[in-house]
């Protein structure tokens, strides 16, 4: 047995935030922005919007493209970097709003991953038969833990949330995951602060916020992601010509291109929401996704290849026949 994506949905929330903007907050551009990262502007969250409300937003509309209701969803898992608490976590909170009882629910958290690792979670759990309807997401807000007087990360993230509804198929759904992670690049991409970790003489929670040293992330991002592509071919003895949709994280257009390069792909068939939404970390892949099956680009039957990679480091794949 399979798991299928049986739906899609995503949420922005109304608030947008441009580069000019942010010319008046930090010593930035537009051209330096658009040009190193490929972002021109993105959403946030409003003070009284949490990542969960945001993945409500995201869930209803999956569930509605799948047709499903609450009492059909046995199984929920949440890619997220932002809980609205330490608990309950982000997944039982999903439940409680969306009138769901007694399923499973929670969440994980592999920072930009997150999403593709809940995904390839989900589907054991599905293709084993334990769940019949699995709710999966990605959301963020990461503009809570963005330092806005940091010019080197505040440029570059978006709050955001994508869902899918995960049903058992006979055919091939999701074909196969690969998830990999490696520690020893734990302070290239890092917080200042945690629960159990705290800067010597900082009060709690004062300074939490996202560091990262973007240049030595982006040469690792670049060459682990496309030996995970490699590697998910290899897995399935496919040609990359037979890739119908990549589906990026939307972290840096530099490093999308270095990934549709490898596999030989044109930008045209690479999902793009980079420009209007910046890097919504777990949120990012689901909210493509959803975007390019919204607007027709994706069909049903096609081959897409998902990918992300994100701090821990964690990096990860799956590929899907929609
Ligand atoms: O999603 C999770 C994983 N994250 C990523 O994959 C992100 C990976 N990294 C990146 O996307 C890129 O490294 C960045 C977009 C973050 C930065 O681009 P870069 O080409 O690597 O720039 P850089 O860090 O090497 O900085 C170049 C220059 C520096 O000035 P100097 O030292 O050359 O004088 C920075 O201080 O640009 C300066 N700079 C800025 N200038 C204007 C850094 N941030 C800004 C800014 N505006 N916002």
């Amino acid at each position: 047995m399979y798991s299928r994506i049986a739906g899609t949905g995503h949420f922005a929330p109304e608030k947008i935030l441009s580069n000019s903007d942010l010319e008046k907050l930090v010593d930035t551009s537009d051209e330096w922005i658009r040009s190193r990262s490929g972002i021109e502007r993105r959403h946030l969250a409003d003070d009284d919007q949490a990542t969960s409300d945001l993945a409500v937003e995201a869930s209803k509309a999956a569930m509605e493209a799948a047709g499903v209701g609450p009492d059909d969803i046995d199984f929920i898992v949440v890619g997220t970097t932002t809980p609205d608490l330490v608990f309950p976590n982000v997944g039982c909170i999903v439940q409680q709003q969306l009138g769901i009882h007694g399923c499973a629910a929670f969440s994980v958290e592999a920072a930009c991953s997150g999403f593709i690792y809940a995904l390839s979670i989900a589907d054991k759990f599905v293709n084993s038969g334990q769940a019949r309807c699995a709710l999966v997401i990605g959301a963020e807000t990461l503009s809570r833990i963005t330092d806005w007087t940091d010019r080197t990360t505040c440029v570059l993230f978006g709050d955001g949330a994508g869902a899918v509804i995960l049903q058992p198929s006979d055919e091939a759904g999701i074909i196969s995951t690969h998830l990999r992670a490696d520690g020893q690049y734990r302070n290239l991409l890092t917080t200042t602060a945690g629960i159990s970790v705290q800067p010597e003489g900082a009060a709690l929670r004062e300074g939490f916020n996202v560091r990262m040293a973007g240049n030595e992330v982006f040469k690792v991002a670049v060459k682990s992601l496309e030996s995970i592509v490699e590697e998910t071919l290899e897995a399935n003895g496919l040609d990359r010509s037979e890739i119908d949709w990549l589906i990026p994280h939307q972290a840096n257009m530099r490093i999308i291109k270095a990934t549709a390069k490898r596999l030989g792909m044109p930008l045209e068939k690479v999902v793009l929401t980079l420009r209007d939404y910046g890097n919504t970390s777990a949120a990012s892949v689901p909210m493509a996704l959803d975007i390019a099956i919204r607007d027709g680009r994706i069909q049903r039957g096609q081959l897409l290849l998902l990918e992300a990679f994100g701090g821990g480091f964690t990096w990860g794949s799956a590929l899907v026949r929609y």
